[in-house]
This record gives structure tokens, C-alpha cells and sequence, in this order.
């Protein structure tokens, strides 16, 4: 446990108003970097199970934080955000920023809890934005917090601070504790310095800190996101022309990648980027160009060749099995990458409903996401399997959707025992295709020889 941070000789002390991926990672990690800490959530259940330490997501490491550090007390959850609120220095706002019908962000959560805050202040409060925002909405908070002072009489002072996340799941808390930059938007020297004590253990690593003004703050996080993506949907298309020309998409990354300008990460072809983050976020900022009267052609490049990307799969499982009615297939991963058990904007509930929609029979398998899945797509009349081989049993066709690392050593000779017809489509590329042709596989890998 870190040596307490205090704040004019008395601990400082904290609040996260909302707990989910990343109010509860900032919570958790800021807490245990020195800080006295309540995590406010208006989901009763999540509240409740959190006082028992019964976690709402997995991410690697936060449960054995959140033990140790509601243990020693420096931790609280709550539902009242006005106890929140009154008890701390600083305020996060992790709330939602759910994507509206024409794509573009919605910031309601943030402005009714900006709300809620000013209702609030006892005293100086530093009120920071962690949500991903469109470039503009700290400005809208800093409004919203001063109409509310200025109806209420009150005399507290504020500042808003932007300080985008960069937090990737499942590996969320290593990305909080040790982040590659910190950014933050500000406009007083006092903001900055508190933000300064409150990234004290980052700063003394050495990570570099970004002060700048919110929108450039705003944007920061926009860009990188929509860049990530755009590496994703090009490395993708390029992947789609090996296998027409009999280009091998694994050489072709990696050569690239060995260009210090390009570099080795996110030049992996799959069936699409999912997450609960680059699809909303791309969307967002294609928006913004709206309101901002320029249309960001890339990004919508970049999402057009994501959507194909998905529908690809199925025409892969299609060829492979000539007619989908009445044929088995066997979908092996449901989460929208490994080690999460997240499986919003997944690729594979696409193709899950396109081979139910054709009239296959679909098995399903997931280290982790299955409870999760079957929470959210109840209706689909789908076949969960507890282990990757009995979701093999009697398949005419096995589809590698995630690539979870006990994928990787799947054992052919049991595969070909218990298949109906060995047919893989390796939408990762991680199994050895030479393996699994000398245990009598059709094996379809991506960007990997003529298909
Ligand atoms: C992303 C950003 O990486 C992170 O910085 C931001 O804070 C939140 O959004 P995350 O949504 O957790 O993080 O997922 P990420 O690891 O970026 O992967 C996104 C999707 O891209 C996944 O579906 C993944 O399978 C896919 N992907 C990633 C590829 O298809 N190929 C790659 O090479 C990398």
C-alpha cells in the first residue's frame, strides 16, 4: 500500500462517479496509489456487490485491488453521489456516453451528474472528465456547473479538467498504472497541480504528462482511437488482397511493422474491430464533422471496411460449407477480444445471427464471455458448450472468432475424432495451418494463400 498523498497536510481524498470498466479501474488504482476513495454508482445491485467485493466485470488484477484496499478502508462504494461528492477534493466522471441513433455521442449522463455536483460543492472542487467526450463538452460542464452556482448562491470555486483514458480491456488496471502518456486539458495553474499529486506515482516513473487546453484534451482521445481503428480496418483490406493474389498477410504485417513510422501493434487482420469503444468512437467523431461542417472521410472509410469485414466471415463459412441449412457450426470465442469478458459490438454476434439466420445449427464457446452473451442474446436459440472441444462435437465447420490462448493449442487428433466434417477458419490466424492440413483439416486462415 502507498504512503498516503495528502492535500494541504490532510489526506486527499477522492470520488469516481460512475463504476464501470473505467470508474472502477480509476477508483480502485487511486486508492491504492495513496488516496481515500468513494466509487459511486446509481445501479443499486452493482453498489451492493461491490460492498461484497462481487465484481461486475473481469479485468485482470481489479479484484484482488478492490479487496485490499476496501480492507484497509480507503476504498467506499455508494449510490448517493451527493455523499460522494461532499466527502471529496476531486470528482471523476466515468458515466456512459451511449451512442444516439444518428452515431453521435450522447452526454446527457455527464451533464445531469455536472449537475449533481454542483448541488453539491462544499468547498473548492476539482471536477474532472474521464468519458470520452466530443471535443466542446468540458466547456458545456464548466456552463452547467456555473449556471448551477450562480442559481444557487453559491461561492465555491471549481475548475474542469479534461483527462482522457486510455485504458484497454484486459489489461485495464497495467494500462491505468502504468500508461504510455497522461493527458490533461486545464485552464488554471491550480487544476494542474492537483492533477500533478493525483498522477504522483505515474509522474515519478517517468511517464510523460500532457497539459494542454480540454478540446485539444478531447480530440487527443478521439484521434488515437480512430487512428488504432484505421490501422485495424487497413491491415484487414490488405488481408483480403493477399488471398486473392497469394500474398502471405503474416510476412506482409510483420516487414511492415519493422518501419519505425508504422510499428508492429494493431497490424493483426480479423473479422473486425469490436468493443464498447473504436466502433461508438469512430461514429462519434464522424459526427463531429457534422456539427463541425467537415466530414472525416477516413474515419468513414474506416468504419465502412469494418462492417464489410464481419459480413466476410460468413461468406468465408458459406464457401467452406457450401449451404449453411442444417449444417453444425462451431464458433469459438464470443468476447470482442481475450481476456475480457466483454462482448459488446463483438464481430461474432453478427455472424452468430447471419449462420442462425441461413439455418445452421451454432455451438457456442468462451473462456469467459458465455454468461455475459447469454445475458445479452438470450432470445438466440444457440447451443452453449462449457469447453472448446465439446463445442466441436458432430461441427461441420469450426470458426476462430477470439483469440484466446486455449485456442492456440487445440489438439488436432481429438478435433478430427469428434468433427463431422474438418473444416477450420481461423479469423485470427493463430493456429499452425500446416498442422492442422496433416491431421486432415480444410483449414481458411485470413490473408494466408488463395481462397
Ligand atoms: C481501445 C483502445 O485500444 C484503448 O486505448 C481505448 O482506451 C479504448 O478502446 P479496447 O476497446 O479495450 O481498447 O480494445 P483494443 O485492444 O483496442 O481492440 C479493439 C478491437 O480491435 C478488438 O475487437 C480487437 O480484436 C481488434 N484488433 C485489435 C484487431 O482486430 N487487430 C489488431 O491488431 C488489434
Amino acid at each position: 500500500m502507498a504512503q498516503q498523498v495528502l492535500l494541504r497536510g490532510i489526506i486527499m481524498n477522492i470520488s469516481v462517479i460512475g463504476a464501470g470498466y473505467v470508474g472502477l479501474v480509476t477508483a480502485a488504482c487511486l486508492a491504492d496509489s495513496g488516496f481515500n476513495v468513494i466509487c459511486a454508482d446509481c445501479d443499486r445491485e452493482k453498489i451492493e456487490n461491490l460492498k461484497k467485493c462481487i465484481m461486475p466485470i473481469y479485468e485482470p488484477g481489479l479484484e484482488s485491488i478492490i479487496k485490499r484496499c476496501a480492507d484497509k478502508k480507503l476504498l467506499k462504494f455508494t449510490t448517493e453521489t451527493s455523499e460522494a461528492v461532499q466527502f471529496s477534493d476531486a470528482v471523476f466522471i466515468c458515466v456512459g456516453t451511449p451512442e444516439m441513433d444518428d452515431g453521435s455521442a450522447d452526454i446527457s449522463q455527464i451533464l445531469n451528474v455536472s449537475r449533481e455536483i454542483a448541488q453539491n460543492l462544499n468547498g473548492y472542487k476539482l471536477i474532472i472528465n474521464k468519458s470520452t467526450v466530443p471535443a466542446g463538452t468540458c466547456r458545456r460542464i464548466k456552463a452547467e456547473v456555473g449556471n448551477m452556482l450562480g442559481r444557487l448562491d453559491e461561492e465555491s470555486e471549481f475548475d474542469i479538467v479534461s483527462n482522457p483514458e486510455f485504458l484497454r480491456e484486459g489489461r485495464a488496471v497495467e494500462d491505468f498504472i502504468r500508461p504510455e502518456r497522461i493527458i490533461i486539458g486545464v485552464e488554471s495553474a491550480r487544476a494542474e497541480e492537483m492533477m500533478r499529486r493525483i498522477y504522483h506515482k505515474q509522474i515519478q516513473l517517468g511517464i510523460p504528462f500532457i497539459s494542454t487546453g480540454f478540446e485539444t484534451s478531447e480530440m487527443i482521445k478521439y484521434a488515437s482511437n480512430a487512428f488504432l481503428a484505421s490501422k485495424i480496418s487497413f491491415i484487414n483490406e490488405i488481408a483480403n488482397m493477399c488471398e486473392r493474389c497469394g500474398a502471405d498477410i503474416k510476412i506482409v504485417s510483420k516487414a511492415m511493422g519493422m518501419d519505425s513510422r508504422i510499428g508492429p501493434e494493431f497490424l493483426n487482420p480479423g473479422p473486425g474491430f469490436g468493443g464498447s469503444c473504436l466502433p461508438k468512437d469512430l461514429k462519434a467523431l464522424v459526427c463531429m464533422g457534422k456539427y463541425l461542417g467537415y466530414t472525416p472521410e477516413m474515419v468513414k472509410s474506416t468504419i465502412k471496411v469494418n462492417d464489410r469485414q464481419k459480413k466476410l466471415v460468413l461468406r468465408k463459412i458459406r464457401k467452406a460449407v457450401r449451404r449453411l441449412k442444417n449444417k453444425t457450426i462451431t464458433v469459438l470465442g464470443v468476447s470482442f477480444k481475450p481476456e475480457t469478458d466483454d462482448v459488446r459490438e463483438s464481430p461474432a454476434v453478427e455472424v452468430i445471427k447471419g449462420l442462425l439466420k441461413g439455418g445452421a445449427a451454432v455451438k457456442v464457446y468462451d473462456p469467459r464471455a458465455l454468461p455475459k452473451f447469454k445475458k445479452e442474446y438470450h432470445s438466440l436459440d444457440i447451443d452453449y458448450c462449457t469447453g472448446k472441444y465439446m463445442a466441436c462435437i458432430n461441427s461441420d465447420c469450426i470458426v476462430i472468432m477470439t483469440e484466446w490462448k486455449e485456442f492456440t493449442n487445440i489438439d488436432f487428433s481429438i478435433l478430427k475424432a469428434i468433427v463431422k466434417t474438418p473444416v477450420i477458419i481461423d479469423m485470427r490466424n493463430i493456429l499452425d495451418p500446416e498442422q492442422a492440413r496433416k491431421a486432415g483439416f480444410r483449414y481458411h486462415g485470413i490473408g494466408t494463400g488463395r481462397t
